[in-house]
């Protein structure tokens, strides 16, 4: 069991280049399932999540080759791929039901244990499940296994209406609609940069989509995509985790290969919490002279507040100058982080989807769990501002996401150690 031994007190200093985004490349590598041959995707981040991907595509048929020195990996897809996606993967990564769309638009069907991944909320399927069978593709639930067929004929394209911009389902009825039969209109789509990425891998496929980036997508099917090499889009949530990591500790870190446009609300906050932000050649610099400002935050689908950065934020929160109110709209269960960051003192009061969070001129350094990825983040941000040693259990949840983070972290001047303790059991 691996846990992070972090000491408060560092400014935080220096230079970090972001990678690909996790949650785009786990989606590329899926997409390029659609395509018989070899598919090359760069700037693939050396995670235990893409490890997990990998292993996915292999188990459906294909020969995947990851190198971390140029964090590339290809996908060599074979013309006849299976449709099981197996309980053992999907449990670990519920970023596995991205094989559902390609799954059902290559095969036919698809078997797809029903995920688990991060424990912050219901994260239901619904908008999935409704959108393939208005396609045509009948859905049942069988043994834990989401079970599709598709017409003998194929999937037919229709209009998509989703109740929510899921970024989930919006990516599931893509790829679905891409080689379906006619035309699929999926409206109050999610438009994540992260989409944009997926749809822009697509188009080079030979997918034909419109409205890229506006909440109607326009899908019309082709009968088949080919193999192409794609280059993955920068980590805004890294990035924006990085920018967090300079404001709490009153740094000064410059970002690199990092899209300022990605975050203008993240980044908007934190100049209203009395940071200096200024764009540069690849990225942006971050600095903080003073004790951060306490500053409202509501989470919503892009380009609204990012609730993958809502934990970070409420660490900065936590030891800022003030009172503010954090609204999660997303995922319910994100505030259990909220019980481990007061382990460290913080006043942070919850109500349904709203948190109070007072901020404090000082958290104590103690011992907490990681909940999900970005709660570990957080809780490592808020060790590195408390007094004395926090240990921070639970960390192969930071693992999924971020690369050598505590390397980076030290670079930078933090005084944080990654250490084994036995496990009890
Ligand atoms: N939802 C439904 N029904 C559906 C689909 C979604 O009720 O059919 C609900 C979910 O239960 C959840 C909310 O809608 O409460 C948001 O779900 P969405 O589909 O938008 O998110 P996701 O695809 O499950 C991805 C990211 C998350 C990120 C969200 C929102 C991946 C692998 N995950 O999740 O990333 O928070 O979009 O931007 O791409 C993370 O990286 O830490 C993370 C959790």
């Amino acid at each position: 069991m691996d846990v992070f031994r972090v000491q408060g007190g560092a400014r935080l200093v220096g230079e970090v280049w972001v990678t690909g985004a996790k949650n785009s490349s786990l989606k590329l590598m899926a997409v390029a399932l659609l395509a018989t041959g070899r598919s090359v995707i760069h700037a693939v981040p050396n995670i235990l999540d893409v490890t997990i991907m990998a292993e996915l595509l292999r188990r459906l048929g294909c020969a995947v080759e990851y190198s971390a020195e140029t964090q590339t990996v290809v996908i060599d897809v074979p013309e006849q791929i299976s449709h099981r996606a197996d309980y053992d993967l999907v449990r670990r990564m519920r970023a596995s039901i991205a094989v559902l769309g390609p799954l059902v638009a290559r095969t036919g069907s698809a078997d797809v244990a029903l995920p688990g991944g991060d424990a912050i909320g219901s994260r239901g399927l619904d908008m999935h499940i409704a959108g393939l069978e208005l396609m045509g593709a009948e859905v049942t639930s069988e043994h834990g296994y989401l079970v599709v067929h598709a017409p003998e004929a194929g999937l037919s394209g229709t209009q998509l209406y989703l109740d929510f911009p899921s970024v989930g389902a919006t990516e599931t009825l893509l790829m679905a609609a891409v080689t379906a039969n006619g035309v699929t209109k999926i409206d109050n789509a999610a438009r994540e940069p992260e989409i944009i990425d997926i749809c822009l891998m697509l188009q080079d496929m030979g997918a034909q989509i419109e409205g890229v980036g506006s909440p109607l997508l326009t899908i019309t099917g082709v009968k088949s995509l080919k193999p192409v090499e794609h280059t993955t889009v920068s980590d805004r949530i890294v990035a924006g985790s990085w920018a967090v990591a300079a404001v709490m500790t009153q740094g000064d870190i410059t970002i690199h290969n990092a899209r300022m446009e990605h975050l203008s609300i993240a980044l908007e906050k934190l100049t209203a919490a009395g940071a200096k932000i200024e764009a540069t050649d690849d990225g942006f610099r971050v600095s903080m002279e003073t004790r951060p400002k306490s500053t409202d935050i509501v989470t919503l689908p892009y380009p609204g507040f990012p609730t993958d950065l809502q934990p970070q934020f409420i660490a900065l929160n936590a030891i800022a100058d003030g009172t503010c109110m954090v609204t999660e709209n997303l995922f319910e269960a994100r505030f259990r982080f909220v019980q481990e960051l007061s382990r460290l003192g913080a006043d942070v009061r919850t109500d349904g989807h709203h948190a109070l969070v007072r901020g404090k001129q000082k958290l104590s350094g103690a011992p907490v769990e990681a909940t999900d990825i970005r709660a570990g983040v957080g809780l490592v941000l808020a060790g590195l501002v408390a007094e004395g040693e926090t240990l921070v259990h639970c960390i192969d949840h930071i693992d999924r996401g971020y690369v050598k983070f505590e390397e980076q972290l030290r670079s930078l001047g933090a005084t944080i150690e990654r250490e084994t303790l036995p496990d009890l059991d």
